[in-house]
């Protein structure tokens, strides 16, 4: 638990001071879940959606994370898929990035609070939704 803690602590101020690199993905291109997403998801959100003790029950690791999004219903908002490809105000995970959200917080949390992220990063989110969410 305490090293649990520590890890959130440790990644939080991590990621919330230094960013991440943010693949840029040439128009026409459509964005991919595997290639150019899932590194950013690694880096913003496996401090609290892992296996052990995944917060709302929402698993993000590699290769795990893509099937427990598309398609699958938010536990906070059971009417909304937390990805629904094609529609991102239908996606509950856009809401959560864009921090338009009634139950909970906007994602990702830190140990500085709730933070919007970058722009050029959660873009790439919404283009990956409007592209159809591929894996
Ligand atoms: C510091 C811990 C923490 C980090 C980092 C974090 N989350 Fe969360 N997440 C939570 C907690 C706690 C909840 C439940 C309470 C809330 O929504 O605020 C949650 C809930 C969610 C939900 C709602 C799930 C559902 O079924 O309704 C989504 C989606 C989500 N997080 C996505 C993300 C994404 C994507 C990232 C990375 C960009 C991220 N989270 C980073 C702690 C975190």
């Amino acid at each position: 638990m305490i090293l649990r803690v520590a890890l959130v602590v440790i990644a939080g101020l991590v990621t919330a001071c230094t960013g991440v690199e943010v693949p840029v993905v040439p128009e026409g291109v459509p964005v991919t879940y595997a290639e150019h997403l899932e590194p950013l998801v690694i880096a913003r959100c496996l401090s609290c959606h892992t296996t052990e003790e995944p917060e709302a029950q929402l698993v993000l690791e590699p290769g795990i994370g893509y099937g427990e999004m598309v398609g699958r219903a938010s536990i906070q908002v059971p009417e909304l898929p937390i990805v629904a490809p094609g529609d991102p105000e239908g996606s509950y995970l856009w809401r959560k990035l864009n921090h338009d959200v009634e139950i909970g917080r906007g994602m990702p949390r830190t140990v500085v609070g709730s933070i919007r992220l970058p722009d050029e990063e959660i873009d790439l989110y919404r283009r990956w939704i409007e592209d159809g969410a591929l894996p």
